[in-house]
């Protein structure tokens, strides 16, 4: 009964523009996360825990980086099921990101191209709204992890001083962080996952860290050796884990020339992100965890990344079209198969 409400508000929710059905969406999930969560959410079952990065996770399931990017709606998230939360791109400071409409459907293909270029409210908003939640005792039962970024008018050679200054604040209230040096849509953002810059950005975080683990976020678009060569020199400078992989900008879909610039994600994009999840797991030798995340729309291909390797896996575009049910699904589809 619960599995159909979806299919019907789906089609109300995909009348509005994009950017407008999300924030409708998380209006309603921050004032009722309560509501929600027993309408579609539930708890996982008890043989999905587990514990990643030192936490204990009640489920190998995340939300991922980008749908709660200020942090606005982390009393919900749990109460879908979700094991953890990665909140964020934050920003150090406030930007507005690119002008709208920059998130689009393509609704036969379950996927979405986005170029928001990291709206954020800032790392101060974002830390203050997170101390707030702590002090009313609403804080969740299970791991935040905070996604952090540069602002746009950084120049490339102060990148590192951007994470550092967004860690230095975030960190305290985070159980772990995530240096994202892979969305498309900032300029200049994924060039950071060369070498000597990308080793600048993980000192620099990792001393701003204050102890908390930092992960590294990475792109599908790396060919499998540069991606290796970034996993093991990640590992070598001290990164806790690999997150994999972030949106694309191929467009693994038919009639690709009349689509908008941007990150493509959802179902299109799981191919290309498993090939590239497999080499960051070959890369790491269980040194690290890894977190695939990717076209996950359907519990088959989560138990498929956690069936190769994967210590977690997020999901995104998969909640667009398949509702927040699909949470709850993923859990039974894992419990059932023994994935616990
Ligand atoms: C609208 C939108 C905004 C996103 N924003 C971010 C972001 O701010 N930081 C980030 O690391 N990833 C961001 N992502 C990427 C997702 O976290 C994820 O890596 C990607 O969408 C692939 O997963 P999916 O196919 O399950 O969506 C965003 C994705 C979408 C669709």
């Amino acid at each position: 009964m619960r599995d159909l409400a979806w299919p019907l508000l789906r089609p109300l929710l995909f009348r509005l523009d994009p950017e407008a059905a999300h924030h409708a969406t998380l209006a309603v999930a921050r004032r009722c996360p309560r509501l929600l969560g027993a309408l579609v959410g539930g708890r996982p079952p008890a043989g999905l825990a587990r514990t990643l990065l030192g936490r204990a996770v009640p489920s190998p399931i995340g939300l991922a980086a980008g749908l709660d990017k200020d942090a606005v709606a982390l009393p919900l998230w749990e109460r879908l099921g979700f094991g953890f939360v990665e909140v964020g791109t934050v920003t150090p400071l406030p930007q507005p990101g690119n002008p709208r409409p920059r998130i689009h459907r393509l609704p036969g293909e379950r996927a979405l191209i986005n170029r928001m270029g990291f709206p954020s409210d800032g790392a101060e908003a974002v830390a203050a709204r997170l101390e707030a939640l702590r002090a009313a005792g609403r804080w969740p039962a299970i791991p935040v992890a905070v996604n952090l970024g540069k602002n746009k008018d950084t120049p490339a050679e102060d990148a590192h001083i951007d994470y550092a200054r967004a860690a230095r604040r975030l960190a305290p209230l985070a159980d772990w962080l995530v240096v994202n040096v892979s969305s498309p849509n900032t300029p200049g953002l994924r060039a950071l996952q060369a070498r000597e810059p990308l080793l600048r950005i993980l000192e620099a975080t990792r001393g701003a860290a204050g102890g908390r683990p930092v992960l590294l976020k990475l792109s599908p678009d790396l060919e499998p050796e540069a991606l290796a060569e970034a996993v093991d020199l990640a590992i070598d400078a001290g990164a806790a884990g690999i997150v994999a992989t972030n949106t694309t900008i191929t467009r693994p879909v038919a009639r690709p020339e009349l689509l908008p610039e941007g990150g493509l994600s959802g179902a299109p994009l799981f191919p290309l992100a498993r090939a590239r999840i497999e080499a960051a797991l070959a890369a790491a030798r269980g040194r690290v965890p890894v977190i695939g995340v990717g076209g996950v729309d359907r519990p088959e291909r989560a138990a498929d990344l956690l069936a190769l390797g994967c210590a977690a896996v997020q999901v995104y575009t998969g909640l667009i079209y398949e509702g927040p049910g699909l949470v709850r699904r993923l859990n039974a589809h894992l419990a059932r198969a023994g994935r616990g």
